[in-house]
């Protein structure tokens, strides 16, 4: 008789042993969605899975490391960063990890629990209120890190609407392991922000692969392509000042999403166990909206960026 031992979870993969907070990441994750377009192979590229619960860690690492290897900062050095919460806490880490100060400069759409985790790790957090004239607080954001860059000269900006860095972490990362991953992509769906995801995996694509299809996924408010500005619900998505870096992005299709098409996606998202943040059911509800009308053959792409532990404050109904 063949005795069994019970598992309570799946064997364990390759073990995974950090020196540093930042270096607990798990990358090459990917989930199924068969509910989402039936008869389609959609596969969600999952980048919550890590200290920082967003892909936005690998963002910082690629800035901060470029900037140490370039005698940019060092030890005392202090950082200043504009960010509507995943950014933030992820530098905010890095920081604490690498006795540097830490100045992040947000908004009121940033959630409670991400803002007590980045004044957790002593991060200095400043929150602005005063909506710029597309809706958003993003011309307020920039305005007050120029103040404090004149107030205090030695602080150092990563700045990652402008910075290289930033699409050099999805570029030379994110999108290698999606490659490497996955043969036979027909289709990849990327959420803007500052776009530093959508343009370094744009590029990476383009040399390797240029027959995948590019959505970039925008919210409606957003300006990063062109669009009229309008106040937008969720943070992560769109810009109320577009990047510098998006004006050399590359992609073949552009979605945009309504504020309410996410509230609707992150409830059936949720509903089915997939805990992931609203930039995410964003990103869903574009293939979801492409798909319907466009035989998506072949295996479709989506990316999300972080996971729904930090944003309970936008749970819908
Ligand atoms: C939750 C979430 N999704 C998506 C993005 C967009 O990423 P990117 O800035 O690379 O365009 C961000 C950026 O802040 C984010 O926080």
């Amino acid at each position: 008789m063949s005795r069994h031992v019970a598992r309570a979870t799946p064997p364990a993969r390759a073990p995974v042993h950090a020196s540093r907070p930042s270096e607990l990441l798990a990358h090459r994750m990917y989930l199924d969605i068969d509910w989402l377009l039936p008869g389609r192979q959609v596969t969600l590229k999952v980048e919550g899975f890590n200290i920082a619960g967003s892909i936005k860690l690998r963002t910082a690492l690629s800035m901060v490391e470029a900037a140490e290897r370039r005698g940019q900062i060092g030890p005392g050095s202090s950082l200043v960063e504009s960010s509507s919460g995943n950014l933030g806490l992820a530098l905010a880490i890095i920081c604490a990890e690498r006795g540097y100060h830490f100045i992040c400069v947000s908004d009121p759409k940033l959630s409670p629990s991400t803002a007590r985790l980045i004044a957790a790790t002593g991060a200095e957090l400043i929150v602005v209120t005063e909506k710029d004239n597309q809706g958003g607080y993003l011309q307020t954001r920039l305005a007050k890190i120029k103040e404090l860059l004149q107030a205090r000269p030695n602080v150092y900006w990563t700045n990652q609407y402008g910075n290289p860095d930033n699409p050099l972490a999805h570029y030379g990362g994110t999108a290698v392991e999606m490659l490497a991953d996955w043969e036979d992509i027909t289709h990849v769906f990327v959420g803007a922000g500052t776009t530093g995801t959508l343009s370094g995996v744009g590029r990476y694509l383009r040399e390797q692969r240029p027959q995948i299809h590019l959505w970039a996924v925008d919210a409606v408010g957003s300006v990063t392509f062109g669009g009229p500005g309008s106040s937008r619900r969720y943070p992560g998505l769109g810009t109320s000042v577009a990047a510098l870096i998006s004006k050399t992005c590359a992609f073949d299709g552009l979605v945009y999403v309504s504020d309410d098409r996410t509230a609707d996606m992150l409830s059936r998202m949720w509903r089915k166990g997939l805990m992931f943040g609203p930039s995410t059911a964003t990103v869903l509800a574009a293939v979801e909206q492409i798909g319907r009308h466009r035989p998506l053959g072949g295996r479709i792409v989506a990316i999300s960026p972080d996971m729904a532990d930090r944003y309970t404050d936008w749970m819908v109904p």
